[in-house]
């Protein structure tokens, strides 16, 4: 994607934060808009959908397949669904970038399909476990081909019968649950997930919007095929992982006050706010309201003075994109924090345990990964040179960092920033922030 395009942050010590800001839509509902506006009998009009790169890769898939959707413009999108059975085979294989929730969920979406279809991705997402979905969906009876390594490009063989089945996740995922839950609808029996910990349930919630019923049973979501999606209007919230890095920055970053508008509050999305008060940080949260089946608030976070924790493990699933951003609120707490429970983050855009504690040592940070999770010992952070990895949220995290650092933080590898928060160097700066974004190539 960035083929020797390397965008580099450049973070300069100190600052603090005030003020209102409106951080862009959430990744993970406006995926779903695009997937079951596209299914739907209607017109579907989004409201507040992110126009980052993941986004568009999921917009462009269904495009290929004959739907017209109108827009991106100023985040309003448009899409002209083609029914349950209207997709059309791409002439080329799909291309999905670095969107790991595009291509696990549609991998369910297009395993009950009439057509053959072929699904890329760039580096990242191309070393990226998929056996999670390919195994249960080929007990259902879907012919997926990986590579060897159990990862895409993955060539997806359609006109299958596909059954139901009665799955226990081995692991908490909500890309594997709505995989399943989107393949249930083209399946001949019902197909029922029951998760090990409560997960993001986005799109359980999207579906009953469009009008498909569910049935919520506790730990199990249970669907029922030969439903219809009805086309509707909905309005995307502001992203709760876009907000994390303004609720750390403005809790570490002394006189800060800064308010966030219109921030989604799902409550299996909220374990960042949970985490970051148990660390003593002062966020108020106002306002509350619902948008597109959606709980939504506004939130006011000052300047606080953290404290380290043992982060609860209940927490983990539920602030799983969180991490590396609560990382740098760790290096800044009195004390020592203890992640664990958190295998997850090693399979993530990029193994994030091991890339966060690379980062935390090269500016100074005591930072000791384990198998599933982290310690690190609050103290100072100094400047340095990071590598992203490609991966968005380090990236992002360690511009945060610089608020407490005592010398100048070089981010590289920055490009996909724009995966999950276009213009985030000039909202971020707009705040007081000292962050710049530059081209070069490496
Ligand atoms: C997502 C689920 C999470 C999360 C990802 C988005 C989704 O992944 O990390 O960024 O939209 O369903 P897992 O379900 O694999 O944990």
């Amino acid at each position: 994607m960035s083929s020797g395009n390397n965008v580099v942050l450049t973070v300069e010590p100190g600052g603090s934060l005030s003020g209102t800001l409106s951080v862009p839509g959430d990744k993970s509902v406006s995926h779903r808009s695009i997937m079951l506006g596209s299914l739907a009998e209607g017109t579907t009009e989004v409201e507040g959908f992110l126009e980052g790169e993941d986004n568009l890769a999921t917009l462009n898939a269904f495009r290929a397949m004959g739907v017209d959707i109108e827009g991106p413009s100023n985040g309003r999108v448009v899409i002209h669904g083609v029914g349950m059975h209207g997709l059309q085979a791409p002439s080329e294989p799909l291309y999905l970038g670095n969107a790991g929730t595009s291509m696990r969920l549609l991998t369910g979406l297009l395993a009950g399909q009439a057509f053959n279809v072929e699904l890329t991705g760039d580096t990242s997402l191309s070393s990226r476990p998929m056996r999670r979905v390919t195994e249960p969906l080929a007990e259902m009876g879907a012919q997926i081909q990986t590579t060897g390594d159990g990862t895409a490009p993955l060539h997806i063989h359609g006109g299958q019968e596909l059954h139901g089945i009665d799955f226990d996740m081995p692991v908490a995922s909500a890309q594997v649950k709505s995989c399943l839950l989107l393949a249930g609808m083209y399946a001949q029996e019902a197909v029922r997930v029951t998760e090990p910990a409560p997960t993001r349930d986005h799109t359980e919630r999207m579906l009953e919007g469009f009008g498909y019923p569910i049935q919520r049973d506790g730990a199990t979501v249970c669907i029922e095929p030969g439903g219809q999606l009805k086309a509707c209007s909905l309005t995307v919230p502001g992203d709760i992982s876009s907000a994390a890095f303004f609720l750390v920055a403005a809790s570490i970053a002394p006189d800060s006050d800064l308010t966030l508008k219109g921030i989604g509050l799902n409550p299996t999305r909220d374990g960042v706010i949970n985490i970051l008060r148990a660390m003593g940080a002062d966020i108020e949260v106002f306002n509350k309201r619902q948008a597109g089946g959606e709980p939504v608030a506004d939130l006011r976070v000052r300047t606080a003075q953290l404290k380290g924790i043992h982060i609860p493990e209940d927490q983990v699933p539920l602030a799983i994109d969180e991490f590396p951003v609560l990382f740098i609120a760790a290096a800044c707490a009195e004390g020592e924090t203890l992640l664990t429970g958190a295998h997850e983050l090693r399979v993530k855009e990029s193994d994030r345990i091991q890339v966060m504690a690379d980062g935390l040592r090269a500016v100074g940070v005591d930072a000791t990964p384990t198998d599933d999770g982290m310690v690190i010992r609050g103290g100072s952070i100094g400047g340095g040179e990071i590598d992203s990895h490609g991966d968005h949220r380090i990236a992002m995290a360690f511009a945060v960092a610089g608020l407490r650092a005592s010398d100048t933080i070089a981010i590289n590898d920055c490009a996909n920033v724009d995966t999950s928060f276009p213009r985030f160097a000039e909202l971020a700066s707009g705040v007081g922030m000292r962050v710049s974004s530059t081209a070069g190539y490496s």
